[in-house]
């Protein structure tokens, strides 16, 4: 008998909370430790998780908002964007976070002051919905806006800091997508957490981003690297693999033999996302409650159709002529870490220099990355494997004009 649809546990799709988060559990540790410093008023770095596509960064992110949550402290959260601006959404969450702390009619003195800070920023960067309706009329001491982004998001996230400690509770500002924040105003906010890090309040950043993160940061300010604690998650290790299918599978009175389990580790690499999708297969295609060997052989084809069809065909669906020539001929040197000399050499070329720009296209397209400098990997697993089942090598073949083929 196929088992029940209904009680499938698999999560295969973006930030859908697994049944089971397996193997982050240190990362979990060292999140709530942080949390714990801040509540005791003792400093604590922030948070930032970076990892390639479908590792379970937002997932991650959620779980420590549901812990940052469990501890009564006030989580707001934002998921950044190419066009995004990021000082009108620091500006939004303050406002947020301060509606959480408490009723404006309970405000204390520094909760007063953010709102009337906020209320200057509305009027000074043009931003609308800033103003609390119930804004009391401005205390002593209030602070003007001064127009520079650094000196006025230190103002507001000082502020809104103080206004957690009056409270006695904490604020987490979430981040997803951090990769996009533009240079300056994270700056801003990087030079803001400095100085809440130096008055020992209990507000804290926690942001996931994809690799390149970490040199959009370290272009933004120089001590951002000392102000995050930084952990890089990626495929889960077998055993822990083994968990994130097996224990939902029990859970639903389900045992996913030995065998099946091995067939689905050496598949998907361990990969979070490809772990979902394999179980979600796996669970349709298993006629007991007992998940054999034969029934993992049965669902690995249909898991790679799958994903062809899906995760890979909506990655190369819109690229330019040159830029899949470029993915093509990385593929050829296979799924790690290549050089652009060696890419340009797969494509003929003696220098890397002609193909340039399509490298840049295709980084921010997020289709690869650079793990360091002068190199490129692809941003998912097994992109390698689907491109060279998929297209044909080409060589490099000059821009010409009116052909459509342009480097973007
Ligand atoms: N630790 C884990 N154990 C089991 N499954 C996981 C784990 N982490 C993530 N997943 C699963 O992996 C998939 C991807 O998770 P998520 O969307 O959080 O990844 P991501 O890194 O944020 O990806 P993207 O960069 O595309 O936003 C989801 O289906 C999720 O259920
Ligand atoms: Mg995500």
């Amino acid at each position: 008998m196929p088992l029940d649809p209904i009680s499938n546990p698999y999560t295969p799709g973006a930030g859908q909370r697994p049944a089971v988060l397996s193997g982050r559990e240190q990362e979990l540790q060292g999140f709530t430790a942080r949390l714990q410093r801040l509540e005791r008023r003792r400093g604590a770095q922030c948070t930032l998780v970076i990892g390639l596509r479908g590792v379970g960064k937002t997932v991650l992110l959620n779980r420590f908002g549901s812990e940052a949550l469990k501890r009564d402290w006030v989580v707001v959260e934002h998921e950044l964007t190419p066009s995004g601006d990021l000082l009108a959404t620091l500006a939004r969450l303050t406002r947020e976070s301060l509606l959480e702390l408490s009723p404006p009619s309970r405000w204390q003195r520094a909760s007063r002051r953010v709102a009337a800070f906020l209320r200057g920023m509305e009027i000074s960067y043009d931003l609308a919905g800033l103003s609390i309706s119930t804004t009391p009329p401005d205390g002593d001491g209030d602070t003007p806006v001064s127009g520079d982004p650094t000196r006025d998001v230190t103002e507001l996230l000082v502020g809104l800091g103080a206004a957690a400690a009056e409270e006695g509770r904490g604020v987490a500002l979430m981040f997803d997508e951090l990769q996009f924040a533009p240079v300056q105003p994270l700056g801003a906010l990087v030079a803001a957490l400095h100085r809440v890090a130096q008055r020992e309040l209990p507000l804290t950043v926690v942001a996931a981003g994809l690799p390149q993160t970490r040199g959009v940061l370290a272009e933004a300010a120089t001590c951002s690297e000392r102000m995050f604690e930084t952990r890089t998650v990626g495929a889960l290790s077998p055993d822990d693999a083994r968990r994130a299918l097996a224990e939902p599978a029990a859970e639903e009175g389900v045992t996913v033999s030995e065998e099946a389990l091995q067939i689905a580790v050496d598949f998907t690499d361990g990969y979070p996302f490809f772990l979902q999708v394999f179980g979600d297969h796996l669970w349709r295609t298993a006629s007991s409650t007992v998940v054999t060997g034969r029934d993992a052989e049965r669902a690995a084809p249909l898991v790679r159709d799958w994903l062809d069809r899906g995760f890979f065909t909506s990655r190369t669906e819109r690229l330019t002529a040159a830029q899949r020539r470029y993915l093509r001929a990385m593929a050829e040197l296979g799924g790690a870490e290549h050089s652009s000399g060696d890419i340009a050499a797969v494509l003929g070329l003696t220098s890397s220099a002609p193909v340039g720009q399509t490298r840049e296209g295709l980084i921010r397209r997020g289709l690869i990355y650079s793990p360091r400098l002068g190199y490129a990997a692809f941003s998912v697993p097994q992109f390698d494997d689907y491109l060279r089942r998929h297209f044909e090598l080409e060589p490099h073949t000059p821009r010409r004009r009116g052909t459509g083929d342009t480097e973007e």
